[in-house]
């Protein structure tokens, strides 16, 4: 009866990988010192994280978490619809959707929630959904769940859009085209000003996945749709807590008709209890400090840039990020996995990217930066990327 399990692919594919002490995932670490974690006693400058502002342990953001565990107690014990919905979490959509810049907002316990039950919701099996073809899981997942029907356009490519939008014109009630703000593994920015005018052009709804946008792009982290002055263009914009924001949790905002009909339709909203008070007002102070405390994406900035600049001297390929993500283009599976164990062993916590997560021979090593970086960890980062270019043979950036 367990056969089955043990003679899964995946399951086999782990196994070699940890017997070759080739499996670089569920690092245990055994505590996190600012910008380090530890890992088999070792100190690891961190560069894999999703922590762009730095904020996990910022005093402000700590006390307001542990302010809210003495007032409510550590969980909600229920889902917003019955007996989980705090003064608090009414308070953060509020906070939220004037923060944005949208009419409402609604939370959910998880970016990936948040996805799959309001894409599953707002179309109906006389509905479309265009989604990029390198949209995040939980993207695609809401579109399984989803009665519409589900096309595809390649990533980033707009005339590949337009041309899904033609072929699909007149045939569906509603079409929504989905997309990520921020591509998670690469750092790529969606050309969201001609995505939203082939969406007016055709009518469509537009929703975008914000989780590697909010807290970093636009003015004070209010996102992609602000960077690209397209607030009003966007009909839905979901983000989640479990980066930029320092917790864990989702929402999505949107004009007041949408957030309130996904509000009594969305299972994954209904159905599983509320974010935790602390998990609340740590949004809440990371929000209020984003907003106050300028130095924070100037420094988060600066360090982008002295990375993209630092990797361009080394010569290696970062696949023209613009963003926090800055990938280091390696190609081979193997070779990434054995970089990632080389980086380990050199104090350098980074994680690789393989099939199935990319296609067969783009596999990289993801890196990403916080504001609260210094550029002399920043520095022994460059250094030991430029040994691995020499002892990997790792390509070269394409001029
Ligand atoms: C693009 C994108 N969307 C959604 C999610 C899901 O967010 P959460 O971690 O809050 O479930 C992630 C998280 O990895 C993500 O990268």
């Amino acid at each position: 009866m367990l056969e089955s399990f043990v003679n899964n692919k995946t399951i086999q594919k782990r196994n070699m990988l940890l017997q070759a002490k080739l499996f670089p995932f569920f690092r245990v670490i055994q505590d996190t010192v600012g910008n380090n974690v530890f890992v088999s006693g070792k100190k690891q400058i961190m560069i894999g994280s999703n922590n762009y502002l730095g904020l996990t342990h910022h005093p402000q953001v700590k006390e307001a978490a542990i302010k809210a565990i003495e007032k409510y107690g550590t969980g909600c014990t229920g889902s917003r619809f019955l007996n989980g919905n705090l003064e608090l979490h009414e308070e953060l959509e509020e906070k939220l959707a004037k923060y944005i810049g949208h009419e409402k907002a609604l939370l959910f316990s998880t970016g990936m929630q948040a996805n799959t039950g309001t894409i599953s919701t707002v179309c109906g099996p006389k509905d479309c959904i265009i989604s990029d073809m390198e949209n995040h899981a939980s993207i695609i997942d809401g579109t399984r769940l989803s009665p519409a029907s589900v096309f595809k356009f390649k990533h980033n490519n707009m005339e590949s859009l337009e041309s899904t939008l033609e072929n699909t014109k007149g045939k569906y009630k509603k079409t929504v085209i989905i997309t990520d703000g921020v591509f998670s593994m690469t750092g790529v920015i969606i050309n969201l000003p001609e995505l939203v005018k082939l969406a007016k052009k055709y009518n469509a709804i537009v929703y975008v996945d914000d989780a590697h946008g909010i807290g970093v792009m636009g003015d004070a982290g209010r996102g992609t749709m602000n960077h690209f002055n397209v607030v009003k263009d966007v009909h839905i914009n979901m983000g989640t807590f479990s980066k930029s924001f320092a917790s864990i949790g989702g929402f999505i905002s949107g004009p007041k008709e949408i957030v309130d009909y996904v509000k009594v339709t969305a299972r994954s909203f209904m159905f599983s209890a509320s974010m935790p008070p602390a998990a609340v007002a740590t949004v809440s102070a990371c929000i209020d400090i984003v907003q106050k405390d300028k130095s924070i994406l100037k420094n988060l900035w600066s360090n982008v840039d002295f990375m993209k600049k630092g990797f361009a001297e080394i010569n290696l390929d970062t696949c023209n990020s613009e963003t926090p993500i800055i990938p280091i283009n390696v190609g081979d599976d193997l070779k990434a996995l054995q970089l990632a164990n080389f980086l380990l062993e050199h104090g350098i916590f980074a994680t690789p990217v393989i099939q199935p997560a990319v296609r067969e021979g783009q596999a990289l090593i993801r890196t990403s930066y916080m504001a609260s970086h210094n550029k002399e960890e920043l520095a022994v980062v460059l250094n030991i990327f430029a040994k691995a270019k020499k002892l990997f043979d790792l390509p070269e950036a394409i001029r």
